[in-house]
C-alpha cells in the first residue's frame, strides 16, 4: 500500500496509548462549561485564562469590525490585505507593552517560525533555546540554518555556560516561554534579559501564556524586564485568534520584506483585529480577572490531598503529573464521569513518563467549581 507509514504510525500510537482524537464541543465555552456528547461538564482544559471568550463587548466589536473593514483581509498585508483595523491593533499592542513596533500574524505557530526562519538566517547565528521550549520555537530554530543549542529548563547557570564559550563573532539569541505552557511555571524573565543583555545577545520570549495573566495590565513579561522580542497569540487570555510579535523598527522591517511566513499568508481577519483591541482594552481595565485566577488557584492548591503532585505556580496553568499515559487516560475518564473535563496531556507533548493533567483556573470559575474540582481529583488520584 502505498504511504503505509500512515497505518503503522497510527498502530503504534494506540498501543502506546498515545493516540488523539478530535472532540466537538457543542457549546460556546461561557462560564466554564463545555458540551461533548449531549453531556456538560466543567472545563479546566481551556486557555480563555481571563474568561473573555463570548464577552458581549468583545462580540460586538467583532460585529463592528465586520460591517466596518469586512470578515476577510481579502488578500496578504503587502497587497491589500493590511486594513486600519491592523494598524489600529498594532499600535495599541505598542502602546500596551511599551515597544516600538509591533506585527500581526494569523497564528502564534507562524510567528514563531517566522522569527527564528528570519534570525537564523545563516550559520553565524546561534539559538539558545529552554528545553522546554513550545514545538513551534522548537520547529522555527531548527529549520533555520542556525546553530541551536538547549539549555535545562530554567537553568541559567547552564546558559551563562553557554554563552561564555559561545564565541564572540555570532548573532545569538536566547529564547524561552515567559509561562510554560504545560507546567504553568515562569522563565526567570528578569535573569534572563541582565544575561542576554552581558552577552550581547538578544532575549526572545514567547508569551503565549503569560499575556493578559502576567503584570498589572496584563502585559506579560514585559512587566518584568525589557524584552527585545516577544511573541504572543491572541487566541488564549486574548480570547479571539492570531498573533502579535513586538521588536525594534529594524527588525520590524526585515521580516515585512523577508519574512516568506509573513508575505505569503493572508493577513488576519480584520473583524477579529478589531475585537483583539477591545479585548486588550479590557484585559488593561480589569485587574479583577488576574486576582481572582490568584484566588482561586490558591484554594485549589489548598484543597489538594498531600499525594497528590501539584507543581505550583503564578499562572493559569496547574500541572498534576501522573506519569504513565495509561493511567493518565484513566483518571481523565474518571473525571469524565463525575463531570469534569480535563484533557490528558501525554508524549509528545510532554517528556516520556510525565503525562499529566493540565488543570487551567480561568476567571469565569467559582469557588464552587474549584472545591468540586479538588474533591474529584482527590478521589480519582487517592
Ligand atoms: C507557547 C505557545 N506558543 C505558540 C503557540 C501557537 O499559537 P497559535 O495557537 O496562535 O498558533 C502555542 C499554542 O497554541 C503555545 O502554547
Amino acid at each position: 500500500m502505498a504511504f503505509d507509514f500512515i497505518r503503522t504510525d497510527l498502530d503504534e500510537q494506540k498501543s502506546k496509548s498515545r493516540y488523539r482524537q478530535l472532540v466537538c464541543n457543542h457549546v460556546v465555552e461561557q462560564d466554564g462549561y463545555i458540551k461533548v456528547n449531549g453531556k456538560t461538564y466543567l472545563n479546566f482544559s481551556s486557555n480563555d485564562y481571563l474568561g473573555l471568550n463570548n464577552h458581549l463587548a468583545i462580540n460586538k466589536a467583532l460585529q463592528e469590525g465586520a460591517d466596518k473593514f469586512g470578515v476577510c483581509s481579502s488578500s496578504s498585508s503587502l497587497v491589500t490585505g493590511y486594513h486600519y483595523a491592523h494598524q489600529a491593533l498594532e499600535e495599541d499592542i505598542c502602546q500596551w507593552l511599551d515597544k516600538p513596533k509591533c506585527l500581526l500574524f494569523s497564528s502564534g505557530y507562524s510567528a514563531n517560525l517566522a522569527l527564528f526562519h528570519a534570525l537564523g538566517k545563516s550559520d553565524n547565528s546561534q539559538f539558545f533555546l529552554d528545553k522546554l521550549s513550545h514545538a513551534s520555537m522548537i520547529d522555527g530554530a531548527y529549520q533555520s540554518k542556525a546553530k541551536v543549542k538547549r539549555f535545562n529548563h530554567n537553568n541559567i547557570e547552564q546558559l551563562t555556560k553557554l554563552l561564555t564559550n559561545s564565541g564572540t563573532s555570532a548573532n545569538k539569541l536566547v529564547a524561552s516561554e515567559g509561562v510554560f505552557s504545560m507546567d504553568g511555571c515562569q522563565a526567570k524573565v528578569s535573569d534572563l534579559a541582565t544575561l542576554a543583555k552581558s552577552h550581547q545577545a538578544w532575549l526572545y520570549l514567547d508569551d503565549a501564556h503569560s499575556i493578559g495573566v502576567i503584570g498589572d495590565k496584563g502585559q506579560g513579561s514585559n512587566w518584568l524586564a525589557d524584552i527585545d522580542i516577544t511573541m504572543a497569540t491572541l487566541g488564549k487570555a486574548v480570547a479571539t485568534s492570531g498573533a502579535f510579535l513586538t521588536c525594534n523598527d529594524e527588525l520590524h522591517d526585515y521580516l515585512v520584506n523577508f519574512s516568506r511566513h509573513y508575505i505569503y499568508s493572508t493577513a488576519m481577519s480584520p473583524a477579529m483585529a478589531w475585537a483583539s483591541r477591545k479585548s486588550i482594552e479590557l484585559i488593561q481595565k480589569e485587574q479583577w480577572r488576574r486576582d481572582k485566577i490568584t484566588e482561586l488557584s490558591a484554594l485549589f492548591s489548598d484543597l489538594l490531598a498531600p499525594q497528590v503532585e501539584l507543581v505550583t505556580t503564578q499562572s493559569s496553568i496547574h500541572a498534576i503529573i501522573i506519569g504513565d499515559e495509561e493511567k493518565t487516560i484513566r483518571v481523565s475518564e474518571q473525571l469524565k464521569k463525575q463531570g469534569v473535563w480535563l484533557t490528558p496531556i501525554r508524549p509528545p507533548t510532554v517528556a516520556a513518563n510525565t503525562s499529566r493533567l493540565r488543570v487551567t483556573i480561568c476567571s469565569n470559575h467559582n469557588t464552587k467549581d474549584i472545591k468540586y474540582l479538588a474533591e474529584c481529583i482527590n478521589k480519582a488520584i487517592a
